[in-house]
C-alpha cells in the first residue's frame, strides 16, 4: 500500500541580532543601496556568538514549534532529516546533534548537503520514507551558521553581504487523504560547475596543514567564493525549468499556482521568475529583505511565515524550487 506524505507542522527560528546593510559598513566599503539594487536585501540576522546560538540549536529551536504544531510529541519523530551546509562540526552532521539536544529516542538522522536546495532534495528524501510506509512522521530541519564563516572586508563584500542565519523546520507526516500532500518532487545536479559556488578548504582536497604551510596571506579558500554573474544567469534558467517540470507531471499549469516559494537568493531572481509564470504579489513569498540568503533555512523559513501569515490555505497549489551550489536544483509541488 502507498501512503501519501503531508506538512503537518512548521517552525522557524532566527537570531535576534539584525544587521542592516549600513552596519556592514563597519567592515567593508559597501552601501545599503548598492546591496538593495542588486539584492533586494534590507537586513539580516547574525548570530550574536554570546547567545550561543549554533547551526544545530537554531535547527532545535525551530523543530520544537514545528513538532509542538503538529500535535506530536518528539517520542513520535522516527526519523530526523538535517539539511546544512555549515555544521557545527566538520563531522559528524547537526542531525545527531538534534536527536540528542531534543532528547529523542535513537530514530535515524541523516544530513543532506546540498547547499539551497537542501530543504527541497530533504523533504524529497522524506516524502520517500513515507510513501513507502517505512516512517509514519520525519523532522526536516534546514538550518545554517553563514555569518561564523563569512570574510567580513571589503574583499569578502560580494558574498558577505548576502548571507544570513535561521532555521526552519517542517514535520512530514503519512496521511491517507488523496490528492493533497506532496504530489511530486524533481532533483537535479550539474556538477561540472561546483567551483562557481563553494567552500574549497578545509577538505580532504584542500586540508589544514597544506593551507597552514602555505601561509599565504592572500589564501581565502576557507572563504566562500561565488562566481554571482554565472551562477545568476543559471539559476533563472534552472528554476523555471524545476517548476515547470513539477506542473507538467501533475497535469498543471502555471495558473493552478497559488504560492510559489521560491530559494531566496536574491530579489531579482524572484521577480524574474514572478514575472516569467504571470504570478500576482499575492502568490509569491519573499522574506530575503529581512534574512538575506539563508541557504538550507531560506525555503523553509518562508514557507513558514507565508503559513503563519494565512497566505496559505487548505487546499492550495503551493510550489517549493531552488537552486544553489553544486549546481544543485529542484522542485516540490504540494496539494496543501
Ligand atoms: N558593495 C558594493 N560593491 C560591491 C559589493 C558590495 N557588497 N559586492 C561587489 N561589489 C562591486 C564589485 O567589486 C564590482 O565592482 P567593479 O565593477 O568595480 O569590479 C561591482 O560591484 C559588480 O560586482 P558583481 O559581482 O558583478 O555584481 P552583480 O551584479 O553580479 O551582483 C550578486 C552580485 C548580487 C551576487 C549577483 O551576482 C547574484 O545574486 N548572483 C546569484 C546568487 C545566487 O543565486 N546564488 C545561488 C544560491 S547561493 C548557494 O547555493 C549557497
Amino acid at each position: 500500500m502507498m501512503y501519501n506524505s503531508k506538512i503537518t507542522g512548521l517552525g522557524y527560528y532566527v537570531p535576534e541580532n539584525v544587521v542592516t546593510n549600513n552596519d556592514l559598513k563597519q567592515w567593508m566599503d559597501t552601501s545599503d543601496e548598492w546591496v538593495q539594487e542588486r539584492t533586494g536585501i534590507k537586513e539580516r540576522r547574525w548570530i550574536d556568538p554570546a547567545t550561543g546560538d549554533n547551526t544545530s540549536s537554531m535547527g532545535v529551536k525551530a523543530a520544537r514549534i514545528a513538532i509542538d504544531r503538529a500535535g506530536l510529541t518528539k517520542e513520535d519523530i522516527d526519523f530526523i532529516i538535517f539539511a546544512t551546509l555549515s555544521p557545527d562540526m566538520y563531522f559528524p552532521g547537526g542531525g545527531v546533534r538534534v536527536q540528542d539536544m531534543l532528547d529523542m529516542p535513537t530514530v535515524g538522522a541523516l544530513d543532506v548537503r546540498n547547499q539551497c536546495s537542501g530543504f527541497i532534495y530533504s523533504l524529497s528524501v522524506a516524502d520517500q520514507f513515507i510513501k513507502t510506509g517505512m516512517y509514519k512522521n520525519i523532522l526536516v530541519i534546514g538550518s545554517e551558521n553563514h555569518s561564523g564563516g563569512l570574510e567580513r572586508s571589503t574583499r569578502g563584500r560580494g558574498v558577505t553581504v548576502i548571507f544570513g542565519d535561521g532555521a526552519g523546520a517542517a514535520v512530514l507526516s503519512r496521511s491517507s487523504e488523496k490528492g493533497k500532500g506532496i504530489l511530486s518532487s524533481h532533483l537535479h545536479s550539474e556538477g561540472k560547475y561546483a567551483r562557481e559556488l563553494m567552500l574549497d578548504g578545509p577538505a580532504t582536497g584542500r586540508w589544514v596543514p597544506e593551507i597552514l604551510a602555505e601561509n599565504n596571506p592572500d589564501d581565502v579558500s576557507y572563504y566562500p567564493y561565488m562566481n554571482g554573474q554565472f551562477v545568476f544567469k543559471h539559476a533563472v534558467v534552472r528554476f523555471s525549468e524545476a517548476i515547470i517540470e513539477g506542473l507538467q507531471a501533475n497535469g498543471l499549469q502555471k495558473e493552478d499556482i497559488d504560492m510559489l516559494i521560491p530559494h531566496q537568493a536574491n530579489l531579482r531572481i524572484s521577480q524574474f521568475i514572478q514575472k516569467k509564470f504571470q504570478l500576482s504579489d499575492d502568490c509569491v513569498y519573499n522574506n530575503i529583505m529581512r534574512y538575506g540568503n539563508t541557504t538550507a533555512a531560506s525555503v523553509i523559513i518562508a514557507l513558514t511565515e507565508a503559513w503563519e501569515e494565512g497566505k496559505i490555505h487548505d487546499g492550495d497549489l503551493v510550489v517549493l524550487a531552488a537552486f544553489g551550489s553544486g549546481f544543485t536544483w529542484g522542485s516540490v509541488i504540494i496539494r496543501w
